[in-house]
């Protein structure tokens, strides 16, 4: 298709910066909403909130937008894709029915039971009574607490034994910030092995399985610390080869979609399984309903095909008619730089330099996760996650040596990330040596 093609990208982070940037390259004009200072570099930034649905109806009409793509999952459970659709516009992503795969963990237990997808065993609570009942009266055991609803990633409590649970429990019935995510609690099996990402695209029928990522949710390197949006990620794994992806697709992705469609609840957009590679298998610990971020910059930079072509496929149900996409040989690896604090509250406003010698590195490609410009020009952090530091490579030492010589030319007040992004796979393959794992 021509490069007149005018596509809206929804929401303001490193996810959406790459998401700009492929969307850009294969001639599409791009616009983002917010957006940030990275964005503004590959497309127009347009000063309207990814959760602001009636103003970006109101912009997408206007402008003609042919196609809105959108990131975040707040806007899609608020119901931006129904809005869209109600209004005669072509969009990206699930409905806010269907996005309840994400927004509600209760609803997505209900799903995976229903297609009999491996899953952790679950109890389902309405108040903290019952839910403490439960855990006083049953054996002394490994848990894991959760918010039924949206609770920005804090809602999940890994617990060692009972003590931790009941008062995990104690938390979701008296914190505030739970009150709505904390209507209902689930009490689930804690499980155990490696935790792996692998997202999908989706017409509602038809899916197009994407190469395994793993992400590294811990602040700390070694997996120490408090739990993030995620501090880096690479792709593929090894720890998913070409026949446990297929495995995956066949028991987890398709009886997924199937299950959603035979709820009447047809999902188009991505299905994103985050999941437990345990003793019995790969077990679904959650599922998102859009790309995750990092692993949206890790996967992109190795993508050959045409995103757009994809999408739009997608959003006008004929993903059957796609080519399989065809992927950068090597691997990449995606550090995220963070701001001093996070995941705490940060201060905002800092120079940041060395964007330009970064970028200059043959192979990196440097996402904005949040920042602005400032009063002189310069770019300076806006948030906690600030940059997704990416690079591509034959190898993913190579990769991974690439983008950590991007990230030491980048320097700010404060500025820190792990330093063990993808080490775990490096392991791995040493310890594997001789029988290199298929890779999709
Ligand atoms: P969720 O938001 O459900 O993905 O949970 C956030 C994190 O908590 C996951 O990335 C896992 O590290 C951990 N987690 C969630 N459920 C379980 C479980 N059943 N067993 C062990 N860890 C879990
Ligand atoms: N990186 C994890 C997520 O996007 O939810």
């Amino acid at each position: 298709m021509s490069g007149s093609r005018r596509v809206l990208v929804v929401g303001g982070g490193g996810r959406e910066h790459a998401l700009a940037w492929k969307l850009s390259r294969e001639g599409a004009e791009v616009f983002v909403a917010p957006g940030n200072a990275g964005t503004a570099a590959v497309a127009q930034n347009v000063p309207i909130g990814a959760s602001d649905v009636p103003a970006l109806v109101a912009f997408a009409r206007d402008r003609g937008i042919d196609l809105t793509v959108v990131g975040p999952e707040a806007p899609l459970v608020a119901g931006i894709v129904d809005a869209f659709t109600a209004a005669g516009l072509r969009i990206f992503g699930p409905t806010s029915r269907a996005a309840q795969l994400e927004g509600s963990k209760l609803f997505c237990k209900q799903i995976l039971h229903r297609g009999d997808v491996p899953t952790a065993m679950f109890q389902e609570f309405r108040s903290v009574a019952t839910a403490r009942d439960f855990l006083m009266a049953r054996e002394d055991m490994p848990v894991v607490v959760k918010a039924d609803g949206l609770a920005a990633g804090k809602g999940v409590f890994v617990c060692d034994d009972r003590e931790a649970a009941v008062a995990a429990v104690e938390t979701l019935g008296s914190d505030p910030q739970f009150a709505a995510a904390a209507r209902g609690i689930l009490v689930e099996e804690r499980l155990d092995g490696m935790e792996v990402s692998v997202m999908a695209i989706t017409d509602g029928r038809t899916i197009v399985t994407l190469p395994p990522l793993q992400d590294h949710k811990a602040a700390h390197d070694g997996d120490q610390g408090p739990n993030t949006g995620g501090m880096g990620a690479y792709c593929p794994t090894p720890f998913v080869d070409g026949e446990m992806l297929a495995d995956i697709e066949a028991r987890i992705l398709v009886p997924t979609v199937h299950a959603l469609r035979r709820a009447k609840v047809p999902f188009q957009g991505v299905l994103y399984a985050g999941l437990m590679l345990t003793a019995q298998g790969p077990k679904v610990l959650e599922f998102n309903a859009r790309f995750g971020d990092p692993e949206c910059e890790a996967l992109l930079v190795r993508m050959e095909s045409r995103l757009l072509d994809i999408l739009d496929a997608a959003a006008d149900r004929r993903l059957d008619d796609v080519e399989p996409p065809v992927w950068r040989p090597g691997a990449s690896v995606t550090v995220v730089m963070a701001s001093e604090g996070y995941p705490g509250p940060v201060e905002k406003g800092r120079p940041i330099r060395g964007l330009d010698a970064a970028a200059a590195i043959e192979g990196v490609e440097v996402f904005h996760a949040a920042t602005r410009r400032g009063a002189d020009g310069g770019i300076q952090n806006d948030g906690g996650r600030t940059l997704a530091v990416t690079a591509v490579g034959d190898s993913l030492a190579r990769a991974k040596l690439l983008a950590y010589s991007a990230v030491r030319e980048i320097r700010w007040p404060g500025a820190w990330c792990r330093k063990d992004i993808s080490d775990k796979a490096a392991a791995f393959e040493v310890e594997s040596a001789g029988g290199a794992g298929a890779r999709p």
